[in-house]
């Protein structure tokens, strides 16, 4: 974990790396702040700051992520930026250890100060000046005074999605990072492989994308990312805050492996067509043959590792059932440990030995994750029932599933997830599984604006939230979602069901 000081703090105890501050509220008595997720701190002052036209930039060389993030948000409310103009706009990076690696000060008064210890905070910054910003251009622009000091209480904020059951375009996935920005969320996990498809070019296996590249789910879409694609997303995430985590999924979950290259099968394996079905738990690499396995496992991490920087590398292990299964999770582990980055395996990985700094990601609810956390694993939560988007925005939305909660996962329910018991934590994480997520306008509608929930549960801390005034400040944020291009869903709670159709 790159931000050490956050984790130590975190592991120690959320509370105490917070000050008790009041939540963002009315500014200047008469302008509601509508930010989210919901700063630590926000303090109204008296009066307001009037900016038309153009205003004077000044951003540190070290800060160009922020800068240009601005610099863009800035043109699209037709501000220019001149040096003589009187409005003012200064991003400053300063060594207060306070503000952690991504926290920010910003101030309103007779210009505008933005302030954080990296560039990663004063993005962070300029995205809570866009929210307090409106979404389209105006003549001129009325800022109400205030002074915010925020900062995250998780460093893990997570979105995954399963490009493997159905593919997901380059395009669709850097309007995905835009719009996890505009939220402070901070990790892209990708699904990248699964019984129903490969997705990423392997230059030393190239069937994996011929065969695996070329299924789907059945509806699905197949398709597969070149590693110059993939390098270009990294970089396009890394200028946005964003840090993509690859998951390849061992040792089952992988019919699309099997049927790229049989000879990871057991001999005795008749099935090795590619697979189309929504069955989960009937594919395993063939652990009796280590000869064969390993030497393909570490061949394709030395190709993931080279495309993605992550720290951490996602190596699956859910959902199978072997007696060498342990065996494989620790030996994999272990490859990507030498490979000098930190491994992360689904819940079930905590039986096998690999060391407590492995990350464990939490999906079932009810999972005894206690040895695991005994033993120090860090924990990213993503329990089934509060953040699988893959289910209903409501009890029985077309093209949902309910395996996990019958009544879906609707808004207030995602909100209302308390991470605090979970001492270990590092974050949470949203997944978005695909079997029944075919089209980009189905991935907005279950991803949004359930992830903006998803995004106030991890950034902001538990005592100040409250569902009432998060429906307040999403509210005022419609128009900027609309301005992302979201086709969220027509969320009840939010008064935004006009009667549009279900996707
Ligand atoms: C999972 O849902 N099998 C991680």
């Amino acid at each position: 974990m790159k931000s050490g000081f956050l984790l130590s703090c975190l592991l120690a105890s959320t509370a105490a790396c917070s000050q008790p501050t009041p939540p963002a509220a009315a500014a200047g008595g008469t302008e509601t702040v509508s930010i989210v997720p919901l700063p630590q701190s926000v303090e109204a002052r008296p009066g307001a700051l009037r900016v038309a036209g153009a205003v004077a930039l000044e951003a540190p060389a070290a800060a160009p992520n922020a800068r240009r993030t601005l610099e863009d948000a800035l043109a699209s409310l037709d501000l220019r930026t001149d040096a003589k103009a009187t409005a003012r706009i200064r991003l400053q990076l300063a060594d207060d250890a306070s503000l952690g690696e991504e926290g920010y000060r910003l101030v309103v008064g007779d210009g505008i100060d933005l302030v954080a210890r990296t560039d990663a905070g004063l993005l962070h910054a300029v995205q809570s000046l866009r929210q307090l910003l409106p979404a389209q251009a105006q003549a001129e622009y009325r800022l109400p005074h205030l002074a915010i000091t925020d900062v995250p209480a998780y460093a893990w904020r997570g979105s995954s999605l399963d490009v493997a059951r159905s593919f997901l375009p380059v395009e669709y996935l850097e309007r995905h990072i835009d719009r996890m920005a505009f939220f402070k969320l901070n990790r892209l996990h990708l699904h990248l492989s699964d019984d129903q498809g490969w997705r990423m070019e392997i230059k030393r296996y190239p069937k994996l994308v011929e065969i695996g590249g070329a299924s789907a789910v059945r509806g699905g879409r197949s398709g597969w990312y070149t590693q110059e694609q993939l390098k270009h997303l990294v970089a396009y995430a890394q200028a946005r805050g964003i840090t993509i985590v690859p998951e390849i999924d061992m040792p089952g979950h992988v019919q699309a492996m099997l049927a790229s290259y049989n000879e990871l099968a057991c001999d005795d394996v008749e099935n090795l067509a590619p697979y189309d079905g929504l069955e989960v738990g009937f594919s395993v690499l063939c652990l009796s043959k280590p000869e064969v396995v390993y030497p393909f496992v570490r061949h394709v991490l030395e190709e993931v590792l080279e495309v993605f920087p992550s720290q951490e590398i996602h190596i699956g292990g859910d959902e199978i059932k072997h007696p060498l299964y342990a065996d494989f999770v620790a030996r994999t582990a272990a490859v990507v440990r030498e490979m000098g980055r930190t491994p992360i395996a689904w819940e079930e990985g905590s039986v096998a030995d690999t060391g407590p700094d492995m990350l464990l990601q939490l999906w079932n609810d009810g999972y005894a994750i206690d040895a695991a956390v005994a033993k120090g694993h860090p924990l990213i939560l993503s329990p089934c029932t509060y953040f699988y988007l893959d289910h209903g925005n409501h009890a029985g939305q077309p093209q949902t599933y309910d395996w996990c909660r019958k009544e879906g996962v609707p808004l207030e329910r995602v909100y209302s997830f308390d991470p605090t018991e979970f001492k270990t934590a590092v974050g949470i994480e949203a997944a978005l599984w695909s079997e029944l997520v075919h089209t980009d306008a189905a991935a907005d509608d279950r991803l949004w604006p359930r992830l903006a929930a998803v995004s106030e549960v991890a950034w902001s801390s538990a005592g100040q939230r409250d569902y009432a005034g998060f429906l307040e400040r999403m509210g005022a944020l419609r128009a900027h979602l609309d301005a992302l291009g979201i086709r969220y869903h027509p969320e009840p709670d939010l008064g935004w069901d006009g009667g549009e159709a279900e996707k």
